[in-house]
């Protein structure tokens, strides 16, 4: 049995999981979804019809896009609370699904277990449709239906750093006005300081140059040599009934364990009681790298199963494409999503501006 959000969002408990510090924390654990209506939710239909939003790179895109991106961020900000659109509540989704608030359907009498969406096969679908619903919600605020989320492209040596539209001059930008700054990032890791996407919490202090030879051989080991099958990319299975899956498993997918939580923990800042923002599940959302984080993620599906690699398939197993999560999409609509709607970004109506993975000519 597929693992399945519950129809009952009024269900959803406080957060309880996966916090060290719950007394210092620094955003909430309340992060359940205003209840709107009485009533399951809706089966979501992908709307029909050509591409029109092109994820570019953060790191090249235009002032004139980079203009629409921030006034698209700051009307989500100005969004009251409790509407579930507005970045608050964006944010608080991820907290929701990673931190214990939703439990699995029940079956009678015996106790409900929660809702992991981390450290198992669900990883890439479940990020693939919140930022399905946050781009959208994103392009409706603006009236704009290409817009699409930039991309932080990690894996090429020319984005390995965070990208700079995230860390404005101060002396021409007030950071607290700027709709995309976050307080809550690692002071050591601000650019031009290259990325090290093989992060396990200790500075490695390498040069640079150093520095972008170990990233591009991770890559080509999460990708390529250590990914030659779904399981070992997208992660173990995990169904219904299951506990959920801790972090350190050996079943968590390649990419999911490597370069994500790497870059996770490299932007959060480690003096903060939980890591926050970036590096805990309950307040990653709140920092607008977290897309842009994402998006490369969720790219890196797309490109793996390009590579023209046998084995490079999704999963076929009937528990991966039946489970389901449940979203408000752009018009305040609760919604259920399958993964078996998202496994290609075209019928989504987005994909990826291109740019080279010199990492796959990189074998270690
Ligand atoms: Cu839901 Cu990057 O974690």
């Amino acid at each position: 049995t597929p693992i399945t959000a519950p129809d009952n969002i009024s269900d959803c408990i406080a957060a309880n999981a996966g916090i060290s510090d719950k007394k210092d924390a620094a955003r909430t654990l309340a992060c359940c979804p205003p209840v709107l209506s009485e009533g399951a939710p809706k089966r979501f239909v992908l709307p029909k019809g050509p591409v029109t939003r092109v994820r570019p790179a953060a790191q090249r895109v235009t002032d004139e896009y980079l203009a629409k991106y921030k006034e698209a961020l700051r009307k989500m900000r100005d969004l009251p609370d409790d509407d579930p659109r507005s970045f608050k509540q964006q944010a608080m989704i991820h907290c929701a699904y990673c931190n214990g608030s939703y439990r699995q359907k029940g079956e009678d009498g015996k106790p409900r277990k929660e809702i992991q969406i981390h450290n198992s096969w669900l990883f890439f679908p479940f990020h693939r449709w919140y930022l399905y619903f946050y781009e959208r919600i994103l392009g409706k605020l603006i009236d704009d239906p290409s817009f699409a989320i930039p991309y932080w492209n990690w894996d090429s040596p020319t984005g390995m750093t965070i990208p700079a539209m995230f860390e404005p001059d101060p002396a021409k930008e007030n950071p607290r006005r700027n709709p995309i700054f976050n307080a809550y990032r690692d002071a050591n890791h601000l650019p031009p300081v290259v990325v090290d996407i093989d992060y396990n919490g200790t500075e490695r202090g390498a040069p640079c140059i150093d520095q972008i030879g170990i990233n591009l051989a991770a890559m080509y080991k999460q990708m390529i040599s250590n990914a030659t099958d779904p399981i070992s990319f997208f992660g173990g299975m995990y169904k219904a009934g299951d506990d959920p899956i801790n972090m350190g498993s050996p079943l968590i997918g390649t990419i999911e364990s490597g370069c994500h939580t790497a870059v996770h923990r490299w932007v959060g800042n480690s003096r903060m009681p939980n890591n926050e923002d970036m590096g805990n599940f309950y307040s990653a959302g709140y920092d607008p790298i977290f897309y842009v984080h994402h998006a490369n993620v969720d790219r890196m599906w797309k490109i793996w199963k390009g590579l023209g690699i046998k084995g490079h398939h999704d999963p076929t197993d009937e528990d991966w494409l039946e489970a389901s999560y449940v979203f408000y999409d752009e018009n305040k609509q609760l919604v259920r999503v399958y993964n078996k709607d998202c496994v290609d970004t075209e019928p989504m109506g987005y994909e990826y501006e291109a740019s080279r993975i010199p990492w796959s000519r990189n074998r270690p």
